[in-house]
């Protein structure tokens, strides 16, 4: 655009779905822009103005041209900021691309634009779509032309609203996953990068931007995330007129010759505070389990997973006897870890030999599968198929199958196959289908345990491959993500996973902090939290049963110690918190999931709220304390996703986990253990105060609406 002008020639297009509006518009039939997404907007709106407001005017020391932020935002249209697409040309020079709109279509809630090159070194089809839970989808498809090649493409450039000015997202490492930092935007780039081929446990590819009074339960805040497993990187940037951009694109060291789409980059905005923003992406995670788990009578049995219990020690005889106690304690699915293939005795070989180990399991899996069925359970088992110890019959067979170059760093002494080569596919394939047709298992635990060197694309395309073909083939197996814990959890992956291994970490204190995190973009029954043995093998910490157990009992509830070393109590307490989970799950799952502001930093409050058409409303909140609150008594704080003018019953379910320490001198009948009648009202106005707790407790606090006919 001209300096100085004052007409502009602007197309506009308006998206309508879930509660929210999103418009796109070109000014001179540039690169589309996002100008608005958030709040439904009136249909007689102007979309144009709201279009001409996005520019600033420009001021001394800048270009000339008024510089719209597109979703491809590039320098020859007066950008500053980062570009959404690198081009390079035949000798490596940078080659500016210098788009224009060639068509847009619009269908449902649906927009394509295709994008030439005014000198035809590249083409560009965006694709977008606002679906019935208020997500914004964006995807980049390009294509270089005319020895043209690409280095960097986001999947589309997003605005960030200036009022939107801190930055939420996560940090992380091996059992310390999903930990929480905060900024605000400055002039300048905050770049997040992972290039260890996998999402990694520093690395959820998401982020979200809060206005500075957002909470989680009020407020504005727009969550951005990338669907991608392999390595990624994320610019936010504010440029010196002020203006603000994300952008999210696959961290890739090469350049590509090649048609090549991003991944496709998810936006949720909520004014409800971050919950909102849970709402959508929870939904999202759920769309692949709804479909795979449609029709189970169990949809998320309990597991048992022998890892901490024996590790390589595998005898069949053993774990049967342990698979005895575990159903007894209320486990429905045994899950066999690391240690079942030929020679893994450690972690130092056999990877890639993925046959029974004659020497442990002389007739074989069917004997223990047999026995875990006859207990009413389901079998699962671990695989780790995209890596290869050198001393293994495949590493000798095929040194060539391994990623190169040469001289790859070990990871957890093994490497990495390449599965861009078909040949490394099909025999995983032929591999796992040949354990799963021969056996009656329902369950894989798919493991990945070293950072690759680099982005590596190429990879994660070939994984999501194999998966689909594993799905299609299997139909009724279910995958589980683990990488080392936490270090491949995203919505890449959600795409072919129903659940994900949180942490190695099985310390409850930890997990109770890392799962009230990660239900910030993951649905609390997707992630997986077991109750692990009495003194935590990775943190060295002895927790009481009944807090490890209600830890659990917020996720996907599983039981990880050797089940021999439980005390009559023990087992008794995790009896008895199985047999709730297992009476609630359905609505746990079922409900809305909100994490609750408690102005303490030791308390991590969430609830599980639903209401029902019928007036049947009900609430799990769950009061996890970690530590010793600075104040003596619990602070109250208000609860969420109610009512007004509905009565509850609410009432403690476990008054046994109270100390009496604490709570010498009772005042509410609720502290007693009796139940007690409030509003949806002065329930969320603060009105509930709860017992004080020893750290390490969790309380759980059940509601039940007032069906309607009775007084209070
Ligand atoms: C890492 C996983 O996170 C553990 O749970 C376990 O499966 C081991 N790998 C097995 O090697």
């Amino acid at each position: 655009m001209k300096k100085g002008q004052t007409s502009i020639a602007l197309s506009c297009w308006r998206l309508d779905k879930g509660g929210r509006t999103a418009v796109f518009a070109s000014f001179e039939s540039g690169t589309p822009c996002l100008v608005h997404f958030g709040a439904t907007l009136p249909a007689q709106e102007d979309l144009s103005l709201l279009a001409q407001l996005t520019l600033p005017n420009t001021a001394g020391g800048q270009l000339d041209p008024l510089t719209p932020l597109s979703l491809m935002p590039s320098a020859i249209e007066g950008w500053q900021g980062h570009p959404g697409l690198s081009l390079l040309g035949a000798e490596g020079q940078s080659a500016t691309p210098d788009l224009t709109l060639a068509e847009a279509v619009e269908e449902d809630a649906s927009l394509t634009y295709k994008l030439s090159d005014r000198l035809d070194r590249v083409s560009l089809t965006l694709a977008i779509h606002l679906d019935d839970t208020g997500l914004l989808s964006l995807t980049t498809h390009a294509t270089p032309k005319a020895d043209s090649r690409i280095s960097w493409l986001c999947a589309g450039a997003v605005p960030v609203p200036d009022r939107l000015s801190r930055i939420l997202d996560h940090g992380g490492r091996w059992t310390g996953e999903f930990q929480q930092q905060e900024r605000l935007f400055a002039t300048g780039q905050y770049a997040r990068e992972s290039r260890e081929g996998r999402t990694g446990h520093a690395h959820f590819p998401g982020a979200t931007f809060l206005a500075i009074d957002c909470g989680e339960t009020s407020g504005e805040c727009l969550g951005v995330s990338l669907a991608w497993s392999g390595g990624h990187r994320m610019i936010a940037e504010e440029i010196p007129d002020g203006r603000r951009q994300v952008q999210f694109g696959v961290a890739d060291d090469g350049v590509s010759d090649q048609p090549i789409s991003s991944p496709t980059v998810y936006l949720a905005w909520s004014n409800d505070g971050l919950n909102g923003l849970s709402e959508a992406f929870h939904s999202l995670g759920r769309r692949f389990s709804r479909t795979k788990l449609a029709g189970r009578t169990v949809p998320r049995p309990v597991h048992y997973n022998c890892w901490e219990a024996i590790y390589f020690r595998h005898s069949p005889e053993e774990l049967k006897q342990i698979a005895s106690h575990a159903a007894e304690l209320g486990a429905e699915r045994f899950v066999l870890d690391d240690g079942w293939f030929k020679g893994r005795n450690d972690d130092t070989t056999s990877l890639g030999d993925w046959n029974i180990d004659k020497n442990k399991f002389p007739d074989g899996l069917t004997p223990l599968i047999d026995h875990v069925q006859s207990l009413g359970m389901r079998f699962g088992i671990w695989f780790e198929p995209e890596m290869v110890n050198l001393d293994s019959d495949l590493a000798r067979a095929h040194p060539d199958w391994l990623q190169g170059p040469g001289g790859q760093p070990a990871g957890r002494q093994q490497h990495v196959l390449d599965l861009s080569k078909s040949e490394v596919c099909d025999h995983l394939f032929d591999q796992i289908s040949a354990i799963l047709s021969e056996h009656a298992i329902d369950y894989i635990k798919w493991d990945h345990n070293r950072v690759l060197t680099g982005g590596m694309p190429g990879q994660t395309v070939a994984l999501y491959r194999l998966l689909n073909r594993l799905d299609a083939a299997f139909p009724d197996v279910e995958i589980e993500s683990c990488a080392s814990g936490g270090g491949r959890i995203d919505f890449g992956i959600l795409n072919h996973t129903t659940r994900v291994w949180l942490s190695d970490s099985n310390d409850a204190l930890e997990r109770l902090r890392m799962q009230h995190e990660a239900s910030r973009w993951i649905a609390p029954e997707i992630q997986g939290s077991h109750v692990g043995p009495r003194t935590c093998h990775t943190s060295g910490r002895v927790l009481p049963m009944a807090f490890r157990a209600w830890v659990a009992a917020q996720r996907h509830m599983g039981f990880e110690m050797d089940p021999r070393e439980l005390t009559d109590d023990e087992a008794l307490t995790l009896k008895r918190v199985t047999a709730w989970f297992k009476a609630n799950r359905d609505f746990l799952f079922s409900a809305r999931h909100h994490r609750l502001d408690t102005r303490d930093a030791e308390v991590h409050a969430e609830m599980f709220a639903s209401a029902g058409d019928d007036g049947d409303d009900r609430f799990v909140l769950f009061h996890g304390q970690a530590g010793a609150s600075k104040q003596i008594a619990t602070r109250p704080y208000q609860l969420a996703g109610l009512r007004s003018e509905t009565f509850y019953d609410i009432r403690l379910v476990n008054p046994e986990d109270l100390p009496r320490t604490l709570n010498q001198n009772v005042s509410s009948p609720f502290s007693k253990g009796e139940s007690v009648r409030l509003s949806g009202a002065a329930l969320m106005a603060g009105a509930l105060r709860l017992p004080n707790a020893f750290p390490a407790t969790m309380l759980v606090v059940e509601g039940q609406s007032v069906r309607s006919g009775v007084q209070p």
